[in-house]
Formats: structure tokens, sequence, C-alpha cells
């Protein structure tokens, strides 16, 4: 048995701002952004858009790809670090009930960035020891509420969207997801994290601040290319696979700068990563599935392709994927 990606989809917001209009709000230029970042816009949730609204409606569009009822999903997992509510309850059960996919296991994943390929691995081992069929794994974010626009080294970076997949167990050995790499280092959660103000004490009327992300760029960048480096070496020497066996790489959607630094050490073409940074800038854990979903829209994915997903963020956190598409 395996499980394989039946079908993935995306949700994009339709608000979009490039470089020039966000310049006109915050201290910063397109030349910057793009010479910096290879970010050239991002899409940004209308007030009263949710998460949930954006994965349910990917989620949705994954379902009637994979011509499946939301009855036999047995697994719906969220990757978020935007959730609906910060706490409780799940975003998963917010997104369960919006596409009726009633009584399935429900709960979300935070490990930042890498959260999609984190949930993919749980969901892939889920469905093998359970014996179960069908599971739903989206990675879904509105960081756009949690942006400070007074901080251009930040809010230049981010963008909103959902990207979801129906993961299935079937009998085809040798297909889909193969190999997973997950780990952290948490010695550096606070170089990515969301500031939150302390709580006033019980009798004080002062509103709870909106919390902000805060990132100590330069540590991120540096703990990003160590990160996919260290990912590519532990995937060939912990598989038989040869960098040439990949038909692609597709890394989280952070900097291009990041990918370049990495392509170089190990000389692999550009054309070999699949970027879309720069349309949609950082979209957090909804990076990889709206990449995957936009190359499996442009048909660029081909059954029996060999790829590898690489993941890094807010943990801090990394992890690697090996799928036989
Ligand atoms: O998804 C989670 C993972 N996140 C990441 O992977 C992000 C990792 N980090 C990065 O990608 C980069 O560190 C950044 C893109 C965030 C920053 O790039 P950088 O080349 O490290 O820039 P910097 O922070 O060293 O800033 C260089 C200069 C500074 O000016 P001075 O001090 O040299 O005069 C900044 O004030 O650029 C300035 N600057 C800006 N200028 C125009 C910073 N942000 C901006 C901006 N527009 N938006």
């Amino acid at each position: 048995m395996s499980v394989v990606i039946r079908s993935i989809a995306s949700y994009i917001p339709e608000i979009r701002i490039d470089n020039n209009e966000l310049a006109a709000k915050v201290d910063t230029t397109d030349e910057w952004i793009r010479s910096h970042t290879g970010i050239g816009a991002r899409h940004i949730a209308p007030d009263g858009i949710l998460t949930s609204d954006m994965a349910a409606q990917a989620a949705k569009s994954a379902l009637e790809k994979a011509k499946i009822s939301a009855r036999e999903i047995d697994i719906l997992i969220v990757a978020t670090a935007t959730p609906d509510y910060f706490g409780f309850p799940g975003t998963s059960c917010i997104v369960q009930d919006k596409i009726e996919a009633y009584g399935c296991t429900a709960f979300d994943v935070v490990a930042g960035c890498t959260g999609f390929i984190y949930a993919l691995d749980i969901a892939s081992a889920m469905l093998e020891a359970r014996h179960a069929r069908n599971a739903l794994v989206i990675g879904a974010e509105s960081l756009s509420r949690i942006v400070d626009w007074n901080d251009r080294s930040t809010a230049v970076l981010f963008g909103d969207g959902a990207g979801a997949a129906v993961l299935s167990r079937i009998d085809e050995p040798g297909r889909g997801c193969l190999s997973f790499i997950l780990g952290a280092e948490g010695s550096g959660a606070k170089d990515l994290y969301l500031v939150q103000a302390d709580r006033p004490n019980a009798f004080s009327r002062e509103a709870p601040q909106t919390p902000v992300i805060y990132m100590n760029g330069k540590k991120v960048y540096d703990f990003a290319v160590k990160s996919i480096t260290v990912l590519i070496e532990r995937i060939m020497h912990a598989t038989a696979y040869r960098l040439d066996d990949f038909a692609w790489i597709v890394p989280h959607q952070a900097n291009a700068r990041i990918v370049q630094a990495a392509g170089k050490r190990f000389k692999i073409p550009e054309e070999k990563f699949y970027l879309n940074m720069e349309e949609y800038a950082n979209t957090s854990a909804a990076s990889i599935p709206l990449a995957l979903a936009e190359m499996d829209s442009k048909g660029v994915l081909k059954k029996n392709d060999l790829i590898m997903l690489l993941g890094f963020g807010a943990g801090l956190t990394y992890g690697a994927a090996v799928i036989r598409w």
C-alpha cells in the first residue's frame, strides 16, 4: 500500500498588492524587495475572510478534483500559524464544519512554514497505521492579520492564501509519500515569533494589543540556507536517489536568494526549483501546497515524477518530503 497525493488545489484571495502599491504605505521600494527577496506581489484576504474560509475553499476544490465527497475524509489536518482563534478551537474543526466532513478526526499543526510537510507526514502515517482511506491536509494562512505594517523588514515579505491536498491510501507500491525528514531547533524560537503584549491584569481596562510578527531576518536566513542544504544531503544519504532523479524541488517560498544559495552549493540548475514567491510572497504553511497546486494546474507535474519538498520556518523547524507523484 502507499499514500498518494490524489489531488491538490488552492484558494488565493483576489486582492493583489504589488510592491509599488505597498511602497505607498510602507517605507520601501519595488527594487529593494525584488533584489532582496524575489517577491513582486502578495494577495491579501479581505476583511471578514478568515483562515478557515480560505482553507475550506481550497479543500472543496481539492475534493472536487479528487472526485470524492467530504464524508469520505477520515482525517483533516490544518497547518497554520494564523488560526481563526489563537488557542482554541482548532481551525481544522471550523473547516470540518464548513465543508461538512462530519465526524472525521480534525486537528491543527503548528510548525511555522514547515507546517504543511509536518502535516503530510502525520497524515500519511495515520492513514497507514489506521488503515484509513482519505485525509485532507491543508496549509492556510492570513498573515496580513499579524503583520506589523510599521516594520518594513517584515511587512514586505508575507501574503495570504490556502492550499489543500487530498491524500488516499492506494495499492500502488513505490508511488506517493516515500520518505520524510522532520526536525526543529527550539533554541531559535525567539528568532521568529508572534509578539504578544503582556495580558493586562484582571482590573485593567487596557485593550490587549494585536499580536505581530517579529523576525531576526539574518538569523532565519542563515538557518534557512543551512536547513535546506542539510536536508538535501540527508535525503541523498537516506535514500538511493541522486539529485538528477528529481524532476522538481519545491521549497518553502520565503526568499529566492535562500534557494539560489542552496542551488549553488549542489550545482542544481535553477529550473529544477519551482518558485512562485514573485506573485504570492511568503504564505508560510500555505506556500508549498500553493506551489504544488499551481504546478498541477499548469500541467508541469507528471505521474511518477520524483519531487522533493523542502521547508523551514518558525520554531525553528525544518522538514523534507520525497514524493513520487
Ligand atoms: O518563512 C519563514 C522564514 N523566513 C525567512 O526565510 C526570511 C529570512 N530572511 C530574509 O529573507 C532576509 O534576511 C530579509 C529579506 C528579511 C532581509 O534581507 P537582508 O538582505 O538580510 O536585509 P537586512 O535586514 O540586512 O537590511 C539591509 C538594509 C538595512 O538598511 P541599512 O541598515 O543597511 O541602511 C535595512 O534597514 O535594508 C534595509 N531594509 C529595507 N529597505 C527597504 C530592510 N527592509 C527594507 C525594506 N525596504 N523593506
